[in-house]
């Protein structure tokens, strides 16, 4: 089917599993939508985001989309039924597949989950990491200033090692031996939460995020669902944020992996279909 994959998240970190999904699925239309005007979504409540959620979703239907991915684990965490009001558009999300990433390269020791206020507040991945090993540590640190610093393109500055060495603390001790970057803003932080993960614990730790495994699961979906496209195909992309497109240019290039073509300036603001 032609139609194209919509992806959203609150900004510009979605693009690190947008990247994974032109990677594995070049052939694949994408719509990208970063909602810059209501970033960030991680310290707001559990009804303003599932409301700016839906909001976004109502906006990828309207493009004709055969499937959203919800690339924003702050969404992601609240459930992600009851997004598209009953209609027939599949929706997955970052959270599951990042859970079970982490499960497969842990040596079975504790697992710290990285994630904004409101993925931390849901429980959603000690959720999800319990549904397959029930009786695993799992250790929750909320990291609120990370997306904001990764928004500004702090990424190597010197203040986000600060930060990172604060939030990253409690793993003194802990034995944890894998750390799930629970946002799709952190990726551009994993050098630094690496190297200073490594300095607390005093041993190497594996960090995973969710881009490559949720790319895997929308692919066997897509097969699933029989809405793949022929794969001889050559994919289109459009980007659109609700915000500044000409502020997005830098940041949204460094997660993107590549330059990317104008942003589009779109509004969401419209009652959910
Ligand atoms: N990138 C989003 C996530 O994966 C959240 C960033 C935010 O808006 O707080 O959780």
């Amino acid at each position: 089917m032609n139609a194209p994959i919509g992806i959203f998240d609150s900004g510009l970190g979605g693009l690190t599993v947008a990247a994974a999904l032109r990677e594995r699925l070049p052939h694949e239309d994408l719509v990208y939508l970063g909602d810059t005007a209501r970033v960030p979504y991680g310290t707001r409540s559990p009804a303003t985001i599932v409301r700016y959620a839906r909001n976004n979703v109502a906006f990828l239907r309207k493009q004709g989309v055969k499937m959203v991915v919800v690339a924003c684990n702050t969404v992601s965490a609240q459930g992600l039924d009851g997004l598209t009001d009953g209609g027939d558009v599949p929706v997955i999300g970052v959270i599951r597949p990042g859970a079970r990433a982490a499960l497969e390269v842990s040596s079975g020791g504790p697992i710290a989950v990285l994630g904004t206020p409101g993925t931390i507040r849901s429980g959603a991945y000690v959720q999800a990491i319990h549904e397959h090993a029930p009786d695993r540590e799992v250790l929750p640190i909320a990291c609120p200033l990370f997306v904001p610093l990764v928004e500004e393109g702090w990424v190597d500055h010197p203040v986000t090692a600060m930060v990172a060495r604060e939030y990253l603390a409690p793993l003194k001790g802990s034995g944890v031996d894998t750390v799930i970057l629970g946002c799709t803003h952190y990726p551009l932080l994993r050098e630094t939460i690496g190297r200073i993960a490594t300095e607390i614990t005093g041993h190497p730790v594996a960090l995973v995020d969710s881009a490559h495994a949720v790319a895997r699961d929308v692919e066997a979906l897509l097969v699933r669902t029989r809405l793949a496209r022929d794969p001889s195909a050559s994919g289109g992309r459009r980007f659109c944020v609700t915000d500044a497109p000409e502020r997005a240019g830098d940041v949204a290039a460094r997660f993107w992996g590549e330059s990317l073509p104008p942003m589009e300036h779109v509004d969401v603001m419209v009652s959910p279909l």
